[in-house]
């Protein structure tokens, strides 16, 4: 049987780090005797310039028809003052909502490897694992009516409906049974009417899950809970807007945003994208970190396929290649005497050889 895996690249790093991530994908196939077909799209602002359309009906029609989805990252100054529907981002937008998936999985692991990386006191951090669940396809980002007249006046609607926040939630609830069974619900409730009914519906789901901790917090002191007390978190759920901005902060955890990858379930096709940007300062470079982008295979490969050893395996070789004191240059900062630093295609090929071996490991043991 083969997997059919839809590869948007996009814009900035995205090209060369989605590159690192498909040399992943395509080594679990050969190392395990999958077959991945991989039909590569334009999105973003490349898709603009090759079409006119940051999302071209063949790039939607490719992705619906996919097993998953593989996304790189959108956005470039170029386009800065296009008008909104010509925007790189509009692109990446319309595609999650053909999708259909709403909830966005943002895991958050501290790596001791890069303990030196985060100015955060390792005391105070070391352990922490926190999966942010963000919702994907409402709030601010999609409700209607919406308008700017430029240089006067602009506005934007943020509407939730009691659905729309149950079946994310849900998605939190089922996730903290799995992992340390806590949720904390993040809103502003004190200030928004959405965010009471947000408060509302994720009380009431919580009552089908009684062996799972709830807890309440405004978004403002939880930023700040986030980085003083991460242990103290196990599943966070919030809104669109909230998880946008918490995941990149919370990436501080990991010791880099580059780091951190993100899978979007409960639609007709799984979305994987890291959760870092198309950095568009240092693109070409090839000094962009790819471990969020083979992270973001690994999300795909448990999420997406169902191949929960291939993921944990290549999460263990990603590990490996940072234990052995591999770095791109956003990890250089605090490694260890003796680290040395790679290019992004080097990390990639460091990571493939990490996995044969891990994969090898395993299946050594299984076979005594
Ligand atoms: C993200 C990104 C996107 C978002 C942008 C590129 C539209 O920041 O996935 O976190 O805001 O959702
Ligand atoms: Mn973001």
């Amino acid at each position: 049987m083969a997997y059919r895996i839809a590869v948007l690249p996009g814009d900035g790093v995205g090209p060369e780090v989605t590159q690192e991530a498909v040399r992943l994908l395509r080594a679990v196939g050969n190392l395990c005797g999958y077959e991945f077909r991989f039909t590569e799209k334009p999105i973003g602002g490349a898709a603009v310039r090759q079409s006119g359309s940051p999302l071209p009906p063949e790039t939607r029609e490719a992705a619906l028809d996919a097993d998953a989805v593989l996304l790189g990252a959108v956005g470039s100054p170029e386009f800065d003052r296009a008008r909104a529907h010509q925007r790189p981002e509009a692109g990446l937008l319309a595609l999650r909502q053909a999708l259909g998936g709403y909830a966005n999985l943002r895991p958050v692991v501290w790596h001791e490897e890069l303990a030196g990386s985060t100015p955060l006191r390792p005391e105070a951090a070391r352990g922490a694992n926190v999966l942010i669940v963000r919702e994907l396809l409402g709030g601010l980002y999609f409700s209607e009516p919406r308008g700017h007249e430029p240089g006067v006046s602009a506005y934007n609607t943020l509407r939730y409906t009691a659905p729309e926040i149950e079946r994310v939630a849900r998605i939190a609830f089922d996730a903290a049974r799995g992992r340390r069974g806590r949720v904390a619900s993040v809103d502003k409730a004190n200030v928004l009417e959405t965010s009471r009914l947000w408060r509302e519906v994720v009380t009431r789901v919580a009552r089908d899950y009684p062996d799972v901790v709830l807890e309440h917090h405004y978004v403002d002191s939880f930023a700040m809970l986030l980085l003083t007390n991460p242990l103290r978190f196990d599943v966070v759920v919030t809104e669109n807007m909230f998880g946008d901005i918490l995941s990149d902060e919370a990436a501080v955890l990991a010791g880099s945003l580059g780091m951190l990858a993100s899978a979007t379930v409960g639609g007709r096709v799984g979305l994987f994208e890291p959760v870092h940007g198309s950095a568009p300062d240092i693109a070409g470079t090839g000094t962009a970190n790819p471990l969020g982008a083979i992270a973001t295979a690994a999300l795909l490969l448990r999420h997406g396929l169902e191949l929960e050893n291939e993921a944990a395996d290549l999460e263990s070789a990603i590990d490996m290649v940072l234990a052995e004191g591999w770095r791109t240059a956003d990890l250089v900062r605090g490694a260890p005497r003796g680290a040395r630093r790679v290019s992004t295609s080097e990390m990639g090929t460091l990571v493939e050889r990490a996995l044969s071996d891990v994969m090898n490991m395993r299946q050594a043991y299984h076979a005594v």
